[in-house]
């Protein structure tokens, strides 16, 4: 089944096709394009993704970004019967009448080429910003009415999960073999992921675990309760007057710290008077031990800027401790995330655990996810999706809607219904 996607539910606009096989019991997957474009320049001024401009950018972007998805597949050709698609030209007008810059590139390019060979179009409806998700759905809904195919509405964290199976035409970043039984395993099942499995999906919006018994059947067992892991990194690196997004700054920071050797001078300081005598950085590790799966970063944050007050009355520095702050920052998330995955992975007796969202590019997360669960959990495995697959993209949309239309969990509608509408909380 081909399946092209379309991803605008937050800051990145993306379109992707990909070739989806194997059904429920065994899904695999082929990039044929999956292109994405970041506006994180656009909003870096303002410090966080402004809704309105993201609406402006996806109207401008789509239309380019599906034309070179279409041609990196080779499946860009053009029409020599110019107006063959325009079957539906009212009801396109009406669809669009709110991205009035994409109708009109819609308008110029679409009736010149001719029906690519797809399956169906996957869409983002949610969780994400709304007006950027209207973007992406209407596009669908046009694009559905003139080539007379039909729409699977995907869920943007599902969407998260199942990056996990996308790489090299299906699972093959299969990190441990932990048991024995597991490492000697010769059975063509070996990169099968087991289920159940143990979902931590960390992103700017969202942190969950989700109890996954197989693949369209999730259940969240914790989320947090205030801000979301990537939200926390992105509005601590904010008080540290790093650039938006947050999470790579202070993760490029931390690493630098570690980097340095103890007598490595900063300022005034060595790395170990700091370490040592300077401000004994300490930050909490909010509901690390609390006996529920949720989580909270509030306090993270809010500890943070406490101590940044108090360093500015003693007039440090702060620009010296950055590094050694945003080290102790990440180590803060990664100590919560870790240890709430490998509790409720013993707990429900999950046989996998698998990583997505932004959050889960990070290094440290993946390294230090990686080491406790081979030290930890006997019989679990890790998989963790390709770095670049953590962040938005449309291919991960494609392959969750690749698993819907086999599942039929969500109808897949034709490009009459009224029903496919943005939905900003929708929940998994
Ligand atoms: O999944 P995503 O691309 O968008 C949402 O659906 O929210 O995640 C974006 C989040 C941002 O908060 C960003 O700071 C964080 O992922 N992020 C990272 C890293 N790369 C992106 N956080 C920590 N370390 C990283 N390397
Ligand atoms: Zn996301």
């Amino acid at each position: 089944m081909i399946i092209l996607a379309i991803e605008t539910s937050c800051d990145e606009t993306s379109v992707a096709i990909i070739e989806g096989k194997g059904g429920l019991k065994n899904p695999s997957f082929e990039i044929l394009s999956n292109i994405v474009l970041s506006q994180v320049k656009i909003h870096k001024k303002w410090g966080g993704v402004v809704p309105s401009l993201a609406k402006r950018e996806h109207q401008a972007n789509l239309i380019p970004i599906f034309k070179k998805a279409l041609i990196k597949s080779e499946l860009l050709k053009p029409t020599t019967v110019v107006g063959s698609q325009n079957r539906q030209p009212l009801s396109v007008l009406a669809i669009l009448n709110r991205e009035p810059e994409l109708l009109e590139q819609f308008l110029k390019f679409i009736p010149t080429i001719k029906i690519p060979k797809i399956d169906v179009i996957a869409v983002t409806v949610g969780p994400g910003l709304e007006p950027a998700l209207w973007v992406g759905v209407n596009f669908a809904k046009a694009l559905a009415t003139v080539w007379n195919k039909p729409i699977v509405a995907v869920n943007h964290m599902e969407g998260h999960i199942v990056a996990v199976l996308l790489q090299n035409g299906g699972i093959s970043n299969f990190q441990f073999p932990i048991s024995k039984k597991n490492q000697n395993s010769k059975s063509k099942n070996k990169n099968k992921i087991q289920f159940p499995a143990i979902a931590l999906l960390v992103s700017g919006g969202h942190t969950e675990l989700v109890l996954i018994k197989k693949w369209g059947d999730y259940k969240i067992v914790g989320q947090t309760r205030d801000d979301a892991a990537g939200e926390c990194f992105d509005k601590t690196a904010r008080m540290l007057e790093l650039p938006y997004p947050g999470g790579p700054q202070i993760a490029k920071q931390a690493e630098n710290f570690k980097k340095y050797p103890l007598t490595f001078r900063m300022g005034g300081w060595t790395r170990r008077e700091m370490e040592r005598e300077a401000f004994n950085i300490k930050l909490p590790r909010p509901m690390i031990d609390s006996k529920d799966y949720d989580f909270s970063f509030s306090g993270l944050k809010t500890a943070v800027l406490y101590m940044l007050r108090d360093m500015k009355e003693r007039h440090v520095n702060i620009g010296d401790f950055t590094p050694m702050i945003c080290n102790e920052i990440q180590q803060a998330i990664v100590d919560v995330l870790i240890s709430k995955t490998i509790r409720a992975t013993k707990e429900f007796g999950a046989k996998s655990i698998i990583l997505g969202g932004g959050v889960a590019a990070n290094k440290e997360l993946r390294a230090q996810m990686k080491k406790d669960v081979k030290d930890k959990l006997s019989s679990a495995v890790l998989y963790l999706p390709p770095q670049k697959l953590t962040t938005d993209n449309a291919a991960m949309i494609a392959a969750a809607g690749y698993l819907r239309v086999i599942k039929r969990k969500t109808a897949v509608t034709n490009w009459q219904s009224l029903k496919l509408k943005a939905q900003g909380n929708l929940e998994l």
